[in-house]
């Protein structure tokens, strides 16, 4: 290998770098959304109960593979699967969570750099009153060039802080980036909260409304937390490859999925109540951010500093997940490929500025193209969210769940057993991901596709 292996250098590092990673657009816009079209707390209940039973312990699962093999995502299937039967298959499923993250962040870093764009737009005040938004996220989105230099712009700053490596770029970073987000977060609930009408903002949050709920909502909410705990693509496996081992990752799992849960709320205690308080639809999907907060904002006294503020927000949450779906595939490259961290950097960035590229034309220019009648753009988000991490996901569950033995997956969890965990706790565990996350997993899959 031509490096050491870098770890990270403090709990609360490995804390921050877990959640930047999770915490991202999925809370911050589309949450907020979810909420509001599928029946407010009805969803919120639907989505902890995927939380516990499913995606928790896919998380800690995928803490235990990471750390038990201390590789990249490639090399962990390759190590622990070695000496088993069939262990040389199940030896490559590593393989496609690299291309899950390429294929994620090929679209995400396009909305990465359209939230550049609005930071330049709200820094040069060009969100005032009369401006028609709509117009604004058109050419922001969809002209020929302008997405495609910020794209660029967000793929760069990504890539300065993977090459820097784990302790010295994405640790230092998130550990700055992180909790300024959390209190800028904080400080937009609050302003939104004392808005004239932010009750119904409120009550259309938290007032469960059963009469809404579906099939559908039961896989949205179970989609949403694959996506928003960034599970099954191999960036926790990753990151945990570089937590120490005297770590209480069963602790750190539960720690992370609270943070991006409680994120995930208080994004939706800032929109919520602005979007009642000016009678906008909260069911506008991207625009939502895109065209109605900006809108909001320039309504607002000291509208134009807050435009700032909730757009600096909206790139933070979004450059730190962007930066765990690179640090996938260069972690690859550097360990399986054996190239220096830089080149790792430059070749995956290229390839992804690609894709990129593609995606981002194909909301203007390129609008013509369709993949299995998508755009480009959508072809990635759908491929991703409904094939890929599913399937990585199911992938993992079976391979911790069958392949490795009870003794190896609770001699990672206990730290070689010098942690006491309750023995009920394990049990219930290791049937989860033995037998009920698979077959959800396969059933999301099926009625996904099916749809
Ligand atoms: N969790 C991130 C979000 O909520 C997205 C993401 C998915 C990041 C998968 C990394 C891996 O926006």
């Amino acid at each position: 290998m031509g490096e050491k292996r870098d770890s990270f250098g403090s709990k609360f590092g490995v804390l921050v770098a877990l959640t930047g990673s999770a915490v991202g657009l999925g809370n911050m816009w589309r949450f907020p959304y979810l909420v509001g079209t599928n029946g407010g707390a009805a969803f919120i209940i639907l989505y902890l109960i995927c939380l516990l039973v499913i995606s928790m312990p896919l998380m800690i699962t995928e803490f235990v593979i990471g750390r038990r093999s201390q590789a990249n995502v490639f090399g962990a299937f390759k190590t622990l699967s070695q000496g088993k039967k069939h262990g040389k298959v199940w030896g490559k499923i590593g393989f496609i969570s690299v291309i899950t993250a390429l294929v994620i962040l090929s679209f995400y870093s396009v909305v990465g750099g359209w939230t550049i764009d609005y930071v330049c737009q709200a820094i040069g005040f060009k969100f005032t009153q009369g401006v028609d938004y709509e117009q604004v996220f058109q050419y922001s989105s969809t002209s020929a060039v302008r997405p495609l230099v910020f794209t660029l712009i967000f793929l760069a700053i990504t890539a300065i802080v993977v090459i820097m490596g784990i302790q010295k770029g994405i640790e230092k970073y998130t550990k700055v980036m992180m909790p300024m987000l959390f209190v800028m977060v904080i400080f937009l609930a609050v302003y939104s909260l004392t808005l004239k009408g932010a009750g119904e903002g409120i009550r259309f949050l938290f007032l469960p409304k059963w009469s809404e709920v579906t099939i559908q909502t039961v896989l949205e909410a179970l989609g949403q937390s694959f996506f928003s705990l960034s599970i099954g693509c191999g960036t926790i496996i990753t990151y945990a490859s570089y937590v120490k081992k005297h770590e209480n990752i069963l602790t750190l799992s539960a720690e992370t999925a609270f943070m991006d849960t409680l994120f995930a709320l208080l994004a939706g205690m800032a929109i919520m109540p602005a979007v009642f308080a000016f009678g906008a639809t909260p069911s506008e999907g991207p625009g939502l951010v895109f065209v109605i907060i900006p809108q909001i904002f320039s309504q607002l006294p000291m509208g134009g500093v807050l435009a700032i503020l909730f757009f600096v927000v909206l790139f933070f949450a979004a450059v730190t997940s962007s930066i765990s779906l690179l640090e996938v595939m260069v972690a690859y490259m550097i360990e399986e490929r054996h190239l220096s961290r830089k080149a790792s950097v430059a070749i995956t960035m290229s390839l992804t500025l690609v894709l990129g590229v593609l995606c981002s034309l194909s909301l203007g220019v390129l609008g013509n193209v369709h993949l299995f009648g998508n755009s480009i753009f959508g072809f990635m988000d759908g491929l991703s969210a409904n094939i890929l991490m599913p399937l990585g996901g199911m992938l993992f569950v079976v391979f911790a769940g069958w392949k490795l033995s009870d003794k190896e997956y609770f001699d990672e969890l206990t730290n070689g057993g010098s942690m006491h965990i309750s023995p009920i706790l394990l049990k219930v565990l290791r049937f989860l991901i033995r037998y009920t996350s698979p077959v959800v997993i396969i059933l999301i899959m099926l009625v996904s596709l099916l749809k």
